[in-house]
C-alpha cells in the first residue's frame, strides 16, 4: 500500500447558497453533525455547512479513544462530571447511529491498558489509579508480567500499568460519515465546500450566517461548532470563542493478522488505537497554529513511543501520516450551550476530548437549542465564563 498524507482539503466551489431553516449549524464534524441530527429528529429544519470537501478536522483526525480520565487533570472536576456523563451515554450513542446509518461505527468496548516503562511513570499512574478508585471507577493495577499475560505483545521493559475494562474506542472514520448519513435521514441539509464568514446578528438576535461567497442561510438560531476554526467566524462579539489549534501529528500502520493487540495501549509517550484495519498511533501536540505538515520529527518521536511499548510495530507497513487541529479554549474546557445574544449557540473547544465528550455536548446544546432542560453537567462551560472579548480582538 501506498503511504498517504492525508491533506487538510477544501471542496470544489459550487453556486451560493440560499436556503432558509429554523437552525443553522456552522461545522460539519462530529458536534455540528450530532447537534444537526439531533434537531432534525425534533422536527428542527437545520443546515449544517463546513468549509471541506468532507469531514478533515479534528474529529476525522481522531483516533477516537473514549478514555475519560487519560487526559484531565486531578482538579478538572467540572470536566470529569460532564466526561463522564458522557461516557455513560457513548454505548447507547453509538448504537443508535448505527442503527439510523446501517453503518458499524468501529464502536468497541474494548478496555484500555496505560502502562509505565520506568518508576516515574509508575509513581505517576498509582496518583491516578487512587483517584479513580476514589471515584468508584473499575480500574485495577498490573505487574509487569500481567500487563504482558492481558496483551502479549506489550514490551519486556512495562514494568506496570492500570488495566480500565470501562473505557472504549470508536472508529471516527466510521463515526463521522455515519452520523452525516444519521443527519440526512432525519431530514437536515448538509452542505459541503461551504465556508461561512459572519453570523449576522441584528437587534441582539440571530439572523443567519453569511457565506464568504456571498451565499446566505437566513435562520433565527445558529450554532457554532467549528472547532479549531470557531474563533475565525466574523459576527460573533462580545462572544468571540478564545478557541486555538494545538497540531497533532499521527499516523497508522496496516494491521497484521499475526499480531494482536486487542485493547487501546497509552504510554506517556504514545497510544495506540487498534482498528479493523489498522493501528492509529497518536499524538504529538504542538502549539503551530494551522501548520498542517507532517514531520520526520513528529513521525519519528510517535514510532519511538510505540515502539517503546509495543516492539512489533517495527514490522508493520506505515500506511498513513496526518494533522489534526484540536480546538483548545482558553482554560481546556469546552464552550457549549447558549449566550446573551438571542439564538446564538456554541459547541466548540473541546481540545484532546472530543470525542469523548460527543454524546453529552450533542445532547446538551441540542436541549438548549430546543428549548429543553439543560443537564447540569454543562453549566460550568458557557462563552460567559471568559467575560466580553473587546470589538476586533481575535
Ligand atoms: N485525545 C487524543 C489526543 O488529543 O491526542
Amino acid at each position: 500500500m501506498k503511504l498517504v498524507r492525508q491533506p487538510t482539503t477544501a471542496a470544489a466551489a459550487s453556486e451560493p447558497l440560499e436556503l432558509e431553516a429554523e437552525v443553522a449549524v456552522v461545522g460539519g464534524g462530529l458536534m455540528g453533525l450530532g447537534i444537526a441530527w439531533r434537531l432534525a429528529q425534533a422536527g428542527r429544519t437545520v443546515v449544517c455547512v463546513d468549509a471541506a470537501a468532507a469531514g478533515r478536522g479534528a474529529s476525522w483526525a481522531a483516533a477516537g479513544m473514549l478514555a475519560p480520565y487519560a487526559e484531565l487533570d486531578f482538579d478538572e472536576v467540572e470536566l470529569l462530571e460532564l466526561a463522564e456523563s458522557s461516557q455513560r451515554l457513548w454505548p447507547e450513542f453509538a448504537a443508535e447511529v448505527a442503527a439510523a446509518a446501517d453503518a458499524d461505527v468501529g464502536f468497541d468496548p474494548c478496555g484500555s491498558l496505560v502502562v509505565a516503562v520506568d518508576r516515574d511513570d509508575a509513581e505517576a499512574q498509582e496518583r491516578l489509579f487512587a483517584y479513580q478508585r476514589s471515584r468508584g471507577l473499575d480500574v485495577e493495577r498490573l505487574g509487569g508480567a500481567a500487563c504482558r499475560e492481558r496483551e502479549p505483545l506489550l514490551s519486556p521493559r512495562v514494568h506496570s500499568g492500570t488495566w480500565s475494562p470501562g473505557e472504549h474506542q470508536v472508529d471516527p472514520r466510521r463515526l463521522l460519515p455515519a452520523v452525516e448519513v444519521a443527519g440526512t435521514r432525519a431530514g437536515a441539509t448538509v452542505r459541503r465546500g461551504a465556508s461561512c464568514a459572519r453570523v449576522e446578528v441584528s437587534a441582539g438576535e440571530v439572523a443567519g450566517v453569511a457565506m464568504a461567497d456571498g451565499g446566505r442561510v437566513r435562520a433565527r438560531q445558529v450554532v457554532v461548532a467549528a472547532g479549531a476554526w470557531s474563533r475565525a467566524v466574523d459576527g460573533l462579539e462580545p462572544h468571540r470563542p478564545p478557541v486555538r489549534p494545538v497540531k497533532g501529528q499521527m499516523l497508522a500502520v496496516a494491521r497484521d493478522p499475526a499480531l494482536t493487540l486487542g485493547h487501546v495501549i497509552r504510554s506517556p509517550d504514545a497510544y495506540l488505537a487498534p482498528k479493523a484495519d489498522r493501528w492509529v498511533v497518536g499524538a504529538t501536540s504542538e502549539d503551530r497554529g494551522f501548520d498542517d505538515r507532517v514531520t520526520a520529527g513528529g513521525v519519528w518521536e510517535l514510532l519511538d513511543g510505540a515502539y517503546a511499548v509495543v516492539p512489533s510495530i517495527y514490522e508493520l507497513e506505515l500506511v498513513e501520516v496526518w494533522t489534526g487541529f484540536r480546538p483548545a479554549s482558553r482554560d481546556n474546557g469546552p464552550i457549549l450551550g447558549g449566550c446573551d445574544v438571542g439564538g446564538l449557540f456554541f459547541c466548540t473547544g473541546h481540545y484532546r476530548n472530543g470525542i469523548q465528550q460527543a454524546p453529552a455536548s450533542i445532547d446538551g446544546v441540542a436541549a438548549a437549542v430546543l428549548g429543553r432542560r439543560v443537564p447540569a453537567s454543562l453549566a460550568p462551560f458557557g462563552v460567559g465564563r471568559f467575560g466580553a472579548a473587546p470589538r476586533g480582538v481575535r
